[in-house]
């Protein structure tokens, strides 16, 4: 049998996850490895015509652990990538590719072997801005939110936008629908400089802020809705791949359609879990603020 394209999609992440730098150093494409190159190739791709047919094929990949719906995990583990503007998702999945934004996890998996080149970077953000936002994103513990929104409308804001909606011309994330801890996650990478290709354009203006407002600000902004005809319904779970298999406790565990049965496990490749919650325990009670959604249902 000849193995569709994403089984050796898969296989080949595998293999670069094993011996990256090695694959790396081999590898027959041309890699932007500066940040000229990945501004050029993010322009290059926002030109292109994108399609979200070809990029619902390119998010095979994705979805192992993004999950179908690209709505990440409450543990903040995985962002949601729902509704995403796509000049944003662009510029990551090239800055990632620059190394120019630590994600070893999924690094394997942006590389021009695995995702492919500029035109399936523009298709799949072009799906991922398609699909519709996670009803259920979790948010921080609800103290102080008018301190929050006041500091927000202060000092984000201008670029971010009043409602969280973000600025696809400066390539300013949407926010509202973020998980709290990602977004805690994010914001103390970006102001650490540890997430280097956002230093220069808000890096600057937060570093001031007392770690106290930091929290204010962030769970405001989690608690900011997306505009409703952007959000599914509740449980809704996307057809596009009907033969995924979801994991249980909440961890992505793309197999099924998407996976050839050959395939060996991923452990490598999946983030460590938290050491607080080992496997053996029962998963702890939901905190009461936490809207979560069942088990597994992510
Ligand atoms: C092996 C798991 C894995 C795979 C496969 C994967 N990702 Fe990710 N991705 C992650 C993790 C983990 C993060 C969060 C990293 C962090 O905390 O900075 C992430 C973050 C992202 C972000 C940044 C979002 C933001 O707002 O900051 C984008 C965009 C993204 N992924 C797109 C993709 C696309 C497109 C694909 C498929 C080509 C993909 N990912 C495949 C694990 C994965
Ligand atoms: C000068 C414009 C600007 C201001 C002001 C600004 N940001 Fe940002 N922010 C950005 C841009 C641009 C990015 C994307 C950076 C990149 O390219 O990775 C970003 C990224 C982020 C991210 C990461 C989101 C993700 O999906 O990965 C968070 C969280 C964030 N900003 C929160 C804030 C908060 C909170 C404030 C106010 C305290 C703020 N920002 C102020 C421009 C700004």
């Amino acid at each position: 049998m000849i193995p569709n394209s994403t089984s050796i999609k898969i296989a080949l992440a595998a293999t670069l996850c094993a011996s990256f730098s090695l694959a790396q150093a081999q590898s027959p494409h041309h890699v932007p490895y500066n940040l000229e190159e990945a501004r050029q190739e993010v322009e290059a791709a926002l030109d292109l015509d994108a399609d979200v047919e070809r990029g619902r094929k390119v998010y095979e990949v994705c979805a192992v652990c993004h999950l179908p719906e690209g709505w990440g995990s409450e543990n903040g583990l995985y962002p949601q990538l729902a509704g995403q503007h796509p000049s944003v998702t662009i510029k990551q999945l090239a800055d990632i590719r620059a190394r120019n934004r630590d994600n070893p996890t999924m690094r394997p998996f942006a590389s021009p072997e695995v995702l492919g080149g500029i035109q399936q970077i523009a298709d799949v953000a072009a799906y991922i801005a398609a699909l519709p936002m996670s009803p259920r994103n979790s948010v921080g513990p609800g103290r102080d939110l008018e301190r929050g929104g006041e500091l927000y409308q202060q000092y984000c804001a201008e670029c971010h936008g009043d409602q969280g909606q973000g600025d696809p011309e400066e390539y300013a994330p949407r926010l509202h629908g973020q998980h709290y801890p990602y977004l805690v996650r994010q914001f103390e990478w970006i102001r650490q400089g540890k997430r280097r290709n956002a230093s220069s354009k808000m890096g600057r203006q937060v570093r001031e802020l007392h770690p106290r407002d930091e929290r204010l600000i962030l769970d405001y902004i989690s608690r900011l809705s997306p505009p409703a005809e952007m959000v599914a319904e509740t449980n809704w779970q996307n057809p596009d791949f009907p033969g995924f298999v979801r994991g249980s406790m909440g961890m992505p565990y793309g197999r099924g359609a998407t996976m050839p049965p050959m395939m060996p496990p991923m452990p490598p490749m999946m983030p460590p879990r938290p050491p607080q919650y080992p496997a053996a325990r029962p998963a702890p009670p939901p905190h009461p603020l936490d809207r979560s959604r069942p088990e597994g249902s992510e």
